[in-house]
């Protein structure tokens, strides 16, 4: 199979998407005229499980002017835009493969398609396609130079791969850079969150009781956005000092066991399993919203919701009415998968800029670099994180300062004090 895309009729649309998103990514375009000069990719064929979008597809086009022979697939299977797939397939020459709304076997079928490749690198988002080179196809790991990583979720799972002796090729965690997770994590999250409910629902934050479970970098990020637009937030968190700095930020902070009580609107951004549960969703008020912004599907236990339910149906897109025994009625979003991506856009592009010239960098820096790597998760290394961080600025118009030579000497001493 060459591709495998919903329509390629959809290419047309997919492809002024892709140039409006590529209008907001001004970095990303600096790295691909570099790369059309310098080609540090050449001969190097890239596996990518990310979300299939309009800054990816940039992504994926800098790569292949880069030199790469470049494999898409989706990191979720609600998260793809089939317009866009249809364009890089199309437009761009790049191979494809997914689909909005495959089931779990097309999802994997697809995985296993990239990886039929035999990538020398591998980009994910959630380590699924490391997962499956370390489980079910450990002999293609044996081509791999080193793999990206773009978030928390995926990197946990590396970090727990690394921690018992398993992991058999570098990674870099692209998600540690300080140019993608203060930014893409915390902007990105905060606003496409919003913007996944909102769309999904037309419902007004202002004065809702906005339950945000985790107060990550996302959970921060979504909260901020949430009282921008006049929610009462209402944080959640087992980690005593996350929780410290939401109360010092302003929100009220409690077990969810209590918010479930009172929330009007909830969303879990923990990358954990079960944390809204059947015990919770048996207490909330009837009208309650629920959503996930975290990687995978998990935080709501949704088989839970199931067993309270008496009935359920479609009431909009992205929005499925349960009916309880107790006859109130709870609205789970997009299935509970991630919301931004499934009922929205996921972030921004000028956010994307900076994650994916962090992917676009690492993967050059792994062929430039990956035999001297060790078999460990590697933060990006912090001149490119640094570089993106000027060329953002630059691309801003912002500029900055820089120290005199008293305040290098300053810095440098330990005899100067009061
Ligand atoms: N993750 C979150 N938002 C995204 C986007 N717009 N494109 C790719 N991955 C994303």
């Amino acid at each position: 199979m060459r591709y495998h895309v919903k329509n390629l009729k959809l290419s047309g649309k997919g492809r002024n998407r892709i140039e409006w998103a590529e209008r907001d990514m001004p970095v990303l375009r600096r790295i691909r005229e570099s790369f059309a000069k310098k080609r540090p990719l050449n001969g190097i064929k890239i596996a990518a499980c990310l979300h299939v979008t309009t800054e990816t597809a940039n992504l994926m086009h800098t790569l292949k002017e880069g030199g790469a022979d470049a494999y898409l697939c989706a990191s979720n299977p609600l998260s793809t835009q089939d317009d866009v797939a249809a364009s890089l397939v199309k437009d761009y020459g790049i191979a494809v493969f997914a689909i909005k709304g495959e089931d779990n076997k097309t999802y994997y079928r697809h995985i296993n398609t990239v990886l039929d490749k035999r990538p020398n690198i591998t980009m994910d988002d959630g380590a699924d396609l490391v997962s499956v080179l370390h489980s079910t196809r450990t002999k293609d790991a044996k081509a791999v130079i080193g793999s990206t990583e773009e978030t928390t979720t995926g990197v946990i799972r590396l970090r727990s791969l690394a921690a018992k002796g398993l992991l058999k090729f570098p990674v870099i965690a692209v998600n540690d850079a300080s140019t993608k997770h203060f930014f893409d994590n915390r902007y990105g999250t905060g606003q496409s969150t919003i913007d996944g409910i909102v769309r999904a629902t037309n419902r007004l934050l202002a004065g809702a009781n906005f339950v945000v479970c985790g107060y990550g970098w996302c959970g921060k990020g979504l909260s901020m956005r949430a009282s921008g637009m006049g929610a009462n937030v209402i944080v959640t968190e087992v980690d005593p000092l996350k929780a410290l700095e939401a109360v010092m930020d302003g929100y009220r902070v409690m077990p969810i066991a209590e918010a479930a009580k009172i929330g009007n609107m909830f969303c879990t951004v923990t990358g954990n399993v079960n944390v809204i549960r059947k015990k919770h969703f048996a207490v909330m008020k009837d009208g309650a919203i629920i959503s996930n912004s975290g990687h995978f599907n998990v935080e709501l236990d949704i088989d839970g919701l199931k067993a309270l339910a008496k009935s359920r149906r479609i009431i909009r897109d992205f929005v499925e009415e349960y009916r309880l025994g107790n006859g109130r009625r709870i609205y789970l979003l997009a299935e509970g998968r991630l919301v931004n991506l499934a009922s929205a856009e996921g972030h921004p592009a000028s956010v994307m800029d900076m994650s994916f010239a962090n992917q676009a960098l690492s993967a050059a820096y792994l062929v430039q670099r990956g035999s001297m790597l060790e078999r460990k998760v590697y933060t990006v290394p912090e001149d490119i994180d640094k570089e993106i961080a000027r060329m953002k600025l630059q691309t801003l118009g912002a500029r900055i300062d820089v120290l005199t030579p008293e305040q290098k000497k300053y810095l440098a001493s330990w005899e100067m004090g009061t």
